[in-house]
């Protein structure tokens, strides 16, 4: 894992790699409404959190959601094999198909994981780049979209118990695109003496 830049004192931690090894207490999963799996880390995650995650969301489908997960909603699961011990599933807008929402439903995956997380007492977070994948959401604009959201959370009385949140890109370049298009406030660097 490279961390490449960090934000709000340290709170917030850009890195590359693959999200499925990271040890925070949960990692977010961009999941569709089916819960049931699929491709990018969807489908990694499954593959290697193994079969207890599938499960669980299968019960959360035959009783929160039948009729699937709705798009910006989140829900919590076992982290299985994983080294983290959740994962937190949410499902992103596909870029343009909301009626002028996608900014909107991308916040709310952001904002009820981080609510979810907080909710189950935990700690430490990590993110990967939901909807800019399958779901084309522009990376340029998701980078606006979710750092002004985690942003916006965390000065929320609720946050206080989060002290780690990472945001896990695949490929340097997409790490490069989020930290130039990032919204976070510049905290003003600790004066010397
Ligand atoms: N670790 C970290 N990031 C990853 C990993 C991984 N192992 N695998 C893929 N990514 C990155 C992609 O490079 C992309 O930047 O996650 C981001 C989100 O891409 P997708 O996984 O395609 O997710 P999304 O765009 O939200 O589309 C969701 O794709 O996999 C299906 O079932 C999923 O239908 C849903 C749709």
């Amino acid at each position: 894992m490279v961390t490449l830049a960090s934000y709000l004192n340290g709170k917030i931690v850009v890195s590359v790699g693959d999200i499925t090894k990271e040890e925070t207490d949960a990692i977010v999963n961009a999941a569709n409404s089916s819960l049931l799996g699929g491709g990018g880390v969807d489908g990694a995650i499954h593959r290697a959190g193994g079969p207890e995650i599938l499960q669980e969301c299968k019960k959360i489908r035959q009783t929160l959601y039948p009729d699937g997960l709705p798009t910006g909603k989140a829900v919590i699961t076992t982290g299985g094999k994983l080294k983290a011990k959740y994962v937190i599933h949410t499902v992103g807008p596909i870029y343009g198909q909301n009626q002028g929402k996608d900014a909107e439903l991308l916040a709310d995956c952001y904002i009820n994981s981080l609510k979810l997380a907080v909710e189950k007492g935990i700690k430490s977070i990590a993110f990967p780049s939901i909807s800019t994948g399958a779901f084309g959401y522009p990376k340029d604009e998701a980078a606006a979209v979710s750092s002004q959201a985690i942003e916006n959370f965390l000065s929320s009385q609720e946050s206080k118990t989060l002290n780690l949140i990472k945001l896990v890109f695949f490929s340097e370049q997409d790490a490069k695109i989020f930290i130039e298009n990032q919204k976070f406030t510049a905290v003003p660097k600790s004066t010397e003496g």
